[in-house]
């Protein structure tokens, strides 16, 4: 058996392909994993990890998908949280993960935009500044991949997006749209999935006040100094002071954070730091308490308090990177993830309903989902989000009744789904932030509905 392995290693290869200018690195171990770099802009390095399912099931009828899963921030790892933490194979100790979505689907994690996780760029001013640079650079990525690799065509890309990654998801989505209509993608998009996702930060930062006054967990004077910077917020979007606005933001965390005792944004049950993706104080000890509140999500986090060895950091800057062969020396994950954040400021509070709309009126399928008890993208701000939605198809969607959902043999309610048309909504219930991870099981059945997999239903 250890020879085997071996030999297996021995026959790790890597070499450089160049399609006009756009070089990639490529590394195979059997046919499961894939992983390289796509320079998307000269000096520009994106790097990608394809995880092939050995789970797939071949039926004419119904292709087998594949995920591109989209981390928040901006500046979290994809490849990083949400492989390990979140929905890969292998958890922070490398062992295998039972809830992995591997069972569904093949899982493309990409370190998006550049400058996240392993990606990286050689000048700083090459980081992007809007969600549209983002989107252009991870279309460039997609034709990369998908151009030259026939099966791969072969099945719907589903993008699946968490927390900031959702404003990513809808401006690629309709960037990959017209890159297929254009001829420029051989691939099919089969739909765009927004997990707690920061599509109207205006109307989250109105949720939070009274949704924390409901649970106990701020008093009126709490709400009432929240409202107010909320307001402020509003004004300077509505003056176009856009920077501004996210400085007020990070006034307004940590308001909230005072009047609290330290809620967790990503469960309103805990306290700061105890989430299930818990957070670590060392990356980030010096900066502005909100925002490092925010960026330690984003960059330094481990699988459970007190659990030493699942510490994300030392896995991802050692024995991965070590994997993984082609990461250059003077990069570490993460080295330039403050930095995405920072040069995205301007675009940081920025809503992205329209873009929303617009993927409703060409037919995309949108699903929607969101953890019952998360603060930072909490229900009651996406919901007033939805409301706002132009699209034609809104009003039957709101007085459609919803399904309770059930996992296995549990007779406990675990969340509610409606869907009209090409609008589809999950609410789940006893999660925060991260539903894959606190709710595994049906979270994978709901991927498993989104992707219309042809998977078995038994995992
Ligand atoms: C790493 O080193 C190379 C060679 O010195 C340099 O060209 C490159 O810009 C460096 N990359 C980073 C991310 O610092
Ligand atoms: C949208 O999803 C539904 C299933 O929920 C499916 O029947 C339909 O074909 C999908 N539409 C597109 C355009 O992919
Ligand atoms: C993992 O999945 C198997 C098969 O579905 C199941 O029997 C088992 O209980 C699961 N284990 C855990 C720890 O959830």
């Amino acid at each position: 058996m250890e020879k085997f392995h071996v030999l297996v290693l021995l026959v790790v290869f890597s070499f450089s392909l160049f399609h006009g200018g756009i070089a990639r690195a490529v590394k195979s171990q059997g046919e499961s994993e894939e992983w390289g770099y796509v320079q998307v802009r000269p000096k520009a390095h994106m790097f990608w990890w394809l995880f092939k399912s050995p789970y797939r099931v071949e039926q004419p009828s119904k292709p087998w998908p594949i995920i591109l899963w989209l981390q928040g921030g901006p500046g979290a790892s994809g490849v990083g949280i949400g492989n390990f933490e979140e929905i890969g194979p292998l958890d922070t100790n490398l062992k295998p993960r039972n809830s992995t979505w591997l069972k569904i689907a093949d899982l493309l994690f990409v370190d998006n935009p550049v400058g996240t996780g392993y990606s990286y760029v050689e000048d700083a001013e090459l980081l992007v500044k809007t969600d549209d640079e983002s989107a252009t650079d991870l279309t460039t990525l997609l034709m990369e991949l998908f151009n030259t690799d026939e099966s791969l065509q072969k099945s719907p890309l589903y993008i699946v997006a968490e927390s900031y990654g959702g404003k990513f998801a809808v401006t690629a989505g309709l960037s990959i749209l017209k890159a297929i209509e254009a001829g420029k993608l051989k691939q099919k998009l089969g739909g765009v999935t927004l997990g707690d996702s920061w599509i109207s930060p205006e109307d989250f930062v109105f949720s939070w006040g009274p949704l924390l006054k409901d649970v106990s967990r701020l008093d009126n004077n709490g709400l009432e100094k929240s409202n107010s910077l909320a307001e402020k917020i509003s004004q300077q979007l509505k003056d176009g002071e856009y920077t501004e606005a996210t400085n007020t933001w990070i006034q307004l965390e940590s308001v909230i954070g005072a009047y609290s005792n330290s809620v967790d944004f990503y469960n309103f049950l805990l306290d700061s730091g105890m989430s299930p993706v818990a957070l670590t104080t060392s990356a980030f000890s010096n900066g502005i308490f909100a925002v490092n509140r925010y960026s330690r999500y984003l960059s330094s986090l481990r699988v459970s308090p007190g659990n030493d060895d699942g510490d994300i950091d030392s896995l991802m800057n050692g024995a991965i990177k070590k994997k993984l062969k082609i990461i250059p020396a003077n990069v570490s994950w993460g080295g330039q993830s403050d930095s995405v954040f920072w040069y995205l400021a301007g675009d940081f509070m920025k809503p992205r309903i329209a873009e929303v709309d617009e993927l409703l009126s060409k037919g995309v399928n949108v699903t929607v989902y969101n953890g019952q008890l998360d603060v930072i993208c909490a229900t009651k701000g996406t919901e007033a989000w939805i409301d706002k939605l132009k699209w034609e198809g809104l009003q039957d969607f709101l007085n459609k009744e919803r399904i309770p959902l059930y996992c296995k043999d549990d007779q406990a309610t675990k969340g509610f789904f409606k869907s009209y048309k090409n609008l589809h909504f999950y609410w789940i219930l006893r999660a925060g932030h991260f539903v894959p991870v606190e709710q595994p099981c049906v979270a994978l059945n709901m991927a498993r509905a989104i992707t219309q997999s042809p998977a078995a239903e038994a995992s």
